[in-house]
């Protein structure tokens, strides 16, 4: 069968679910998209019918492309409908019960031969594969947020996926024009995980009273090259969100200080600022407020790049020891995922591994905490001469 003839159902209308609808519909496949609630599905059509419009203004698409689009997706409240898709992707909110649900109620429905998917970001693809009675045709699609605009797509096979499920997931997904990486059923996937020191290291220089805020910022952004620095990035995301991911990636690798939240931003969302979307957060999003100037030192700013980095590079390398990912898909995810202007490994290897080394080395050595503790994978390359990318 040719991928577009592969009929998509996608459960859940909310911001990932339309937003996938939209790139498996721009591919060619007929798509339905179902929601537990009328009003949401309603919300969802008018919201895409608004994207696709403003793309139609900016001359980006015609209105042939849009009608396309929009003529291969309906909108359905009725889960049954479902019985003729080829993929279903499941992502309805990110409780395990009503995901379990889901998919138990899907499994009556679809084709023996109808891979089913679901697009948690937290829960691992083992426990939600429990509910099936064929968990081998279960796998784990992670797109990033929106998902027409983010090219990367974790694919993570759970224990009991078939591997030929997982290659016609990641064939079919890769002709969407996403970039594909693999990852172990580990808690955060990659993403998730090896981005935790951009927000947890930043934090503890800030409560440690090396920099504020906004000299941070600057430090990643305009030192670094990040595209946003980590708590302007914070307040975009929405600190309940941000606290919860790293409070259960803590939970989930049974309590590694490595992971340690913030009472700092426990703090925020115990106050309600949570943000750009409260208005208040880190920065003072109201009209008119003041916020902090940075203080432009490049040798602070350099310092402050450093440590962060250091721990980002140690975390990347912990997930290629420990086989969640290799070292070309951790550089790729972290890269299009969260936008880093290069891989992590790709990064150490033109710092030098020795001298990475000796960064983490010195932390581990001033704060004689476990979080500081360097990646044995790190010291072994290092041991040995050799780098994450060598030349042939
Ligand atoms: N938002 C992100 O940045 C992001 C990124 C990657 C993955 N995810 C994951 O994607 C999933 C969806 O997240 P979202 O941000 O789109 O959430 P959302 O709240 O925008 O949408 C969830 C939708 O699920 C619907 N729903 C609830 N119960 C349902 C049921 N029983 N049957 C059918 N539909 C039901 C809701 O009505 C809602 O429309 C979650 O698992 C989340 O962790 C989110």
């Amino acid at each position: 069968m040719i991928n577009q003839e592969i009929t998509v159902g996608i459960v859940g209308a909310g911001t990932m679910g339309t937003g996938i609808a939209q790139v498996a519909a721009t591919n060619g496949h007929q798509v339905y998209v179902y929601d537990a609630f009328q009003e949401q599905l309603k919300k969802a059509e008018a919201g895409l019918q608004s994207i696709l419009a403003r793309q139609v203004e900016k001359g980006r698409m015609s209105q042939e492309e849009v009608d396309q689009i929009l003529g291969r997706i309906q909108f359905v409240d009725n889960i049954t409908m479902f019985g003729e898709c080829g993929l279903v992707i499941e992502a309805v909110i990110e409780k395990p019960e009503i995901k379990k649900d889901v998919f138990a109620r899907l499994e009556g429905i679809v084709k023996r031969d109808c891979i089913l998917a679901s697009n948690t970001s937290s829960l691992s693809i083992a426990s939600i594969s429990s509910a099936l009675k064929r968990p081998e045709r279960f796998i784990g699609v992670h797109f990033f947020n929106p998902a027409p605009l983010m090219k990367l797509v974790e694919i993570i096979p759970g224990i009991a996926t078939n591997p030929d499920v997982a290659e016609t997931t990641k064939a079919l997904i890769k002709s969407w024009g996403k970039i594909i990486v693999t990852s172990k059923d580990a808690p955060g996937f990659i993403v998730n995980r090896v981005a935790r020191p951009f927000y947890g290291e930043a934090l503890r220089i800030l409560e440690e009273g090396v920099a504020d805020v906004a000299t941070i910022d600057w430090a990643m952004k305009e030192i670094g090259g990040f595209r946003m620095g980590p708590f302007e990035l914070m307040d975009l995301i929405g600190h309940d969100v941000n606290y919860e991911v790293t409070s259960s990636v803590f939970k989930e690798f049974y309590y590694d200080p490595r992971f340690k939240p913030s009472f700092t931003q426990k703090r925020l969302v115990e106050a309600g600022w949570l943000g750009r979307k409260t208005k208040r957060g880190f920065y003072d999003y109201r009209e008119g407020a003041p916020n902090p100037d940075p203080i432009k030192n490049k040798v602070l700013g350099t310092a402050i790049l450093n440590r962060v980095l250091t721990m980002l590079i140690n975390e990347a390398c912990d997930a290629v020891f420990m086989n969640i990912a290799t070292a070309e898909d951790v550089d790729l995810a972290m890269q299009n995922g969260v936008n880093y202007p290069k891989g992590l490994l790709a990064w150490a290897d033109e710092i030098g591994l020795p001298k990475v080394l000796d960064s983490i080395t010195a932390l581990q050595n001033e704060y004689q905490e476990e979080r500081y503790r360097p990646n044995p994978l790190l010291k072994r390359m290092v041991r040995e001469g050799r780098k994450f990318y060598e030349k042939v």
